[in-house]
């Protein structure tokens, strides 16, 4: 049997949990750092590229890092139901780990803005899923709201449970590279997880003196508060993972990006999707559209001239996995041809 027991297990003792914690782990984390030499290449080579794909984590995104410790902490005192709002990760894993500790689970969706492999995980793991005439921000307003009233356990980044969990990432960043890398790129939404990464790789390098990253994180242009400058009332992008006006994290992630010298932009829907195809068709990694926002933010800076990746070793996130929103794809795709059982058919098909 494998010794691995997930994050709370092997990062205990840095992450910061109450003694009354009570482990349910599905053995999240422990994801590869995979190379990516082909895409470094096209994108001008000369440097050492690595994936992070938190897309292999067990409800197929990074999100279970930070559940397994918040779920651990509530389930450890005794609290009977969980609510979070959700682009759709968020739910799919709360619901998980709740249904895991035999707890409760309530999921806020935006309506009709959820893609489909995570609506039906939630779903599958037995949550409540209420669809929220509004934004993800509306759901985030409202269960703020309703567990200051009600004795149900907040699971959204706010708990601070989720952070502590969410920073194994970085830890075993630094145990696989034996450092931190030069620039860590990655998605960002509602701003948990570059808080997260940002805490983490801190607390490495003050034990460890691992180094420290800078951080390039990203937003999606139709929903870049942090850009902007401003909160955004109507986001709008293809990445629905990353829709989010009013990031809850803001200011922190702001924080992470100024004090590691890197930086928080924007790019367009078509780069997040041209890069989303890159990753597919020359690494064979396929991610979800949000998750390829980091690497199409790292893109952008180079052919910007504003990136100097010459030696460096960079760590892209790739926060969920593709089969996560198959509609994205198949909604572009040509049907594929269909051929009667022949093999003259099959060589026509293929050969000429
Ligand atoms: N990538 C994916 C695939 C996500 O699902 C999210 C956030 C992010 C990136 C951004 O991370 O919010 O910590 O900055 N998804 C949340 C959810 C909002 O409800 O699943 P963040």
């Amino acid at each position: 049997m494998s010794s691995y027991q997930g994050v709370l297990h092997r990062y205990q003792g840095l992450l910061d949990l109450p003694a009354h914690t009570r482990t349910v782990t599905l053995m999240e984390g422990n994801t590869p750092l995979i190379p990516a030499q082909r895409l470094a290449e096209q994108l001008g080579g000369g440097f050492e590229l690595f994936i992070k794909f938190e897309g292999l984590n067990p409800t197929g995104s990074f999100k279970d890092r930070g559940m397994t410790a918040a779920v651990s902490e509530a389930y450890g005192r005794d609290a009977k139901a969980v609510i979070c709002a959700s682009t759709g990760n968020t739910a799919a894993s709360a619901a998980a780990y709740a249904a895991r500790a035999g707890m409760r689970s309530v999921v806020l969706i935006p309506q009709g803005k959820v893609a489909a492999g995570k609506l039906a995980g939630a779903l599958a793991y037995g949550a409540q899923v209420i669809q929220v005439e509004g934004s993800f921000d509306d759901a985030l307003s409202m269960v703020v709201q309703i567990t200051q009233k009600q004795p149900i356990c907040l699971v959204n980044s706010l708990n601070p449970y989720r952070i502590e969990g969410q920073k194994s990432a970085a830890f075993e960043i630094c145990d696989v590279l034996g450092s931190a890398p030069d620039w860590l790129c990655l998605p960002v939404g509602n701003a948990g997880n570059i808080t997260a990464y940002w805490a983490g790789f801190k607390q490495y390098h003050e034990l460890k003196s691992s180094g420290l990253p800078q951080v390039l994180g990203v937003q999606a242009e139709g929903a870049a508060p942090l850009v902007l400058g401003h909160p955004v009332d109507k986001p709008e992008t293809v990445a629905t993972a990353i829709r989010i006006g009013r990031p809850a994290r803001g200011e922190q992630a702001l924080q992470a990006a100024e004090e590691s010298g890197g930086r928080i932009i924007a790019v367009s829907d078509d780069e997040i999707l041209k890069m989303q195809r890159a990753l597919a068709g020359l690494e064979g990694l396929w991610v979800e559209p949000a998750s390829a926002a980091g690497l199409a933010g790292l893109t952008h800076e180079l052919k910007a001239g504003r990136f100097e990746a010459k030696g460096k070793r960079i760590v892209a996130v790739c926060t969920g996995h593709g089969l996560k929103d198959p509609d994205i794809i198949t909604k572009e795709m040509s049907r594929p041809l269909v051929v009667p059982p022949s093999l003259e058919a099959l060589e026509e098909a293929i050969l000429k």
